[in-house]
């Protein structure tokens, strides 16, 4: 049985006063069946790792660079923030590929530079509206996940992947747990045929995660917790996605 992971992605939210309001409402309705992350704006992280050191809440980063050190202005490396104690970072988000031109090969080398210092990739996938409606889904997922196994190669199985379906980001649409699930699915059997452990990864779902909509995509059998955008930014629906989780 894999434990349930719920992330939150603060995204470009946050001021120091309202994250410390956050979190220690997040940290006062411990404890949690699942296990519990948010991945916060990178100036934030300091504060942040020192507000939750103590406790089993995990702390992360949204993105990180695919570069090791060097002459990348507004850079931040695996390494850096391995040091300020992330477990995770996300990697090849929606938002990033759309805003910012991130490639499958940028994501898969960024994936590659997290894991290689000690930082777990929450690698995202998903396909825009006129993908699914055009029928290529599963094409577009797979072919996203697909650049990302090819380069961790026998390391892959140490990622966890987050389907988040572009349409579903933000717009208070989201995908049937039939639709996630079916999505899901595709995306187990293919880390099952690169790496044999699938069974034991984590594949997460986002997308207007809710409170009211959080058990019935999490008693599907692929789903393995979320990503949660705009519900992680209010303490009672971030709590409540968490206990939902258990
Ligand atoms: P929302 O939960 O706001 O739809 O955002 C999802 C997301 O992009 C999480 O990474």
């Amino acid at each position: 049985m894999r434990k349930k992971l719920v992330v939150g992605n603060w995204k470009m939210h946050g001021t120091r006063a309202a994250n410390a309001e956050l979190l220690s409402a997040v940290l006062a309705a411990r404890p949690y069946a699942a296990d519990v992350a948010v991945c916060v704006p990178s100036v934030f992280l300091s504060e942040v790792a020192a507000t939750l050191a103590s406790s089993d809440i995990r702390w992360g980063a949204q993105d990180v660079s695919a570069h090791a050190q060097g002459a990348y202005t507004g850079e931040v490396s695996a390494a850096m923030l391995h040091e300020l104690g992330c477990r995770y970072t996300l990697v090849g988000h929606s938002e990033r590929r759309a805003y910012h031109a991130e490639t499958d090969a940028v994501v898969a080398q960024k994936a590659q530079a997290a894991l290689g210092s000690g930082v777990t990739p929450v690698v995202c996938v998903g396909e825009t509206l006129a993908e699914r409606d055009a029928g290529q889904t599963e094409a577009v997922v797979k072919r996203q996940l697909s650049a990302v196994i090819h380069t961790l190669a026998h390391c892959a199985a140490e990622m966890v992947v987050a389907y988040e379906p572009v349409w579903a980001i933000g717009t208070g649409r989201t995908a049937s747990p039939e639709q996630a699930q079916a999505v899901h699915a595709v995306l187990r059997a293919q880390l099952q045929a690169a790496t044999g452990r699938a069974e034991q990864m984590k594949i997460l779902y986002g997308g207007s995660v809710k409170a009211d909509n959080a058990s019935q995509l999490f008693a599907q059998t692929d789903i393995d917790g979320g990503l949660i955008g705009g519900a992680s930014l209010k303490a009672v629906d971030f709590i409540a996605i968490c206990r939902a989780a258990g």
